[in-house]
């Protein structure tokens, strides 16, 4: 059938930093990948003037009747989930199991990239740079540990640089057992130790599906830090508006600029990515751009989200973004014209 005019119903799904109260006893971090009301308005707003008709689902185990009660053509998801790797993944495999069409990445590739350890094993069969690394479930399996200093140490299923802090990077055994110890002991097991990449950090925004193009690549200089220093930590998201510099399109030769994006639409391609995702890559000492972690589910606020951010130094409107995201979905389903 084709809608490609027709006034859709459509369901955001999403979970809200404001419905999780903070336990003294949590880490503070607790809730950082979950979104605004905001956002989710922004979305609404722009599915709207477009013609649709909008209902605000939110995400949760309630959202089963939800689908029941207000039945809709296709969902715009950016629904995190809650609880263990696969949490990104939930909404999605409902939504196959209940034969409702989705924008966005599909429970295989959500899961697999929410699990930084997996996708770099991907992404390294591919032949695809990224850094080494070992996941460290308990402390016994830091010993033999086979990696070059100075190492970088990050939770291997957390986004929004949940358990990433300045002091992340490591430079000797002993620091590289205390900051283990903290992360296990804080957030719980695995943990990602990974060869740390010294220069200039770069975030790529993909879209598309067959033929995936690359929105932006944006430069992100942490003010005041040396490239061989700079990380983008959860003290330097929360304060962005003080301590980065975004530079989009980036300082850096053509050469650089391609070599950037070919390792991320390979690493795009590789992981199975559908409709948007952003790429974290790190150029190290030798030149080469390395995959460091891809994200299916990018923050779309229109404020702070680096996708956005990216999308208005392109020149784009906001509501461009949202539009083409879902209609990479509307036509990947055939609902296009
Ligand atoms: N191997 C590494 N070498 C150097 N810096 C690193 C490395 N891994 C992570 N970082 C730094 O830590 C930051 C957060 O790491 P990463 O992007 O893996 O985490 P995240 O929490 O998933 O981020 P996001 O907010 O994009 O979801 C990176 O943006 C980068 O500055
Ligand atoms: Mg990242």
């Amino acid at each position: 059938m084709n809608l490609a005019n027709k006034r859709l119903k459509v369901g955001i799904t999403y979970d809200l930093k404001k419905d999780f109260s903070h336990r003294e006893d949590q880490p503070i971090d607790s809730f950082e990948e979950f979104d605004s009301e905001e956002t989710i308005d922004a979305i609404r707003q722009v599915l709207e003037s477009d013609g649709h008709e909008v209902f605000k689902l939110g995400g949760g185990a309630g959202l089963i009747d939800r689908f029941r009660n207000s039945p809709v053509d296709i969902v715009f998801n950016i629904a995190e989930g809650i609880g263990g790797r696969n949490r990104e993944a939930h909404i999605p495999a409902l939504l196959e199991f209940l034969n409702i069409p989705y924008t966005g990445s599909d429970p295989l590739t959500l899961s697999l990239t929410l699990d930084k350890a997996m996708a770099k094993k991907v992404v390294r069969s591919e032949g695809i740079p990224t850094p080494g690394f070992q996941k460290v479930e308990r402390m016994e399996d830091l010993h033999g540990l086979d990696l070059h200093y100075p190492l970088f140490v990050k939770l291997c299923y957390e986004g929004s640089s949940k358990g990433v802090r300045l002091d992340s990077k490591i430079s000797d055994p002993s620091s590289l057992g205390e900051k283990v110890k903290w992360l296990l002991e804080t957030y719980g097991p695995p943990v990602l130790v990974e060869e740390f990449v010294s220069g200039p950090e770069f975030t790529v925004g993909i879209l598309g599906n067959s033929y995936p193009v690359v929105l932006g690549v944006m430069q992100i200089e942490i003010k005041g830090s040396p490239p061989d220093e700079a990380i983008y930590s959860l003290e330097v998201k929360r304060e962005w508006e003080e301590k980065v510099r975004y530079h989009c399109p980036p300082p850096i030769t053509g050469d650089l600029q391609k070599r950037i994006e070919e390792v991320a639409v390979r690493a795009y391609c590789a992981l199975d990515c559908r409709d948007v995702s952003r790429v974290d890559i790190r150029v190290g000492e030798d030149g080469v751009p390395y995959f460091l972690e891809i994200n299916p589910l990018p923050g779309l606020s229109p404020v702070y989200g680096d996708l956005p951010i990216m999308a208005g130094r392109m020149g784009w409107e906001y509501s461009r973004l949202v539009q083409t995201i879902f209609h990479h979905a509307l036509e990947r389903y055939g609902i296009a014209g």
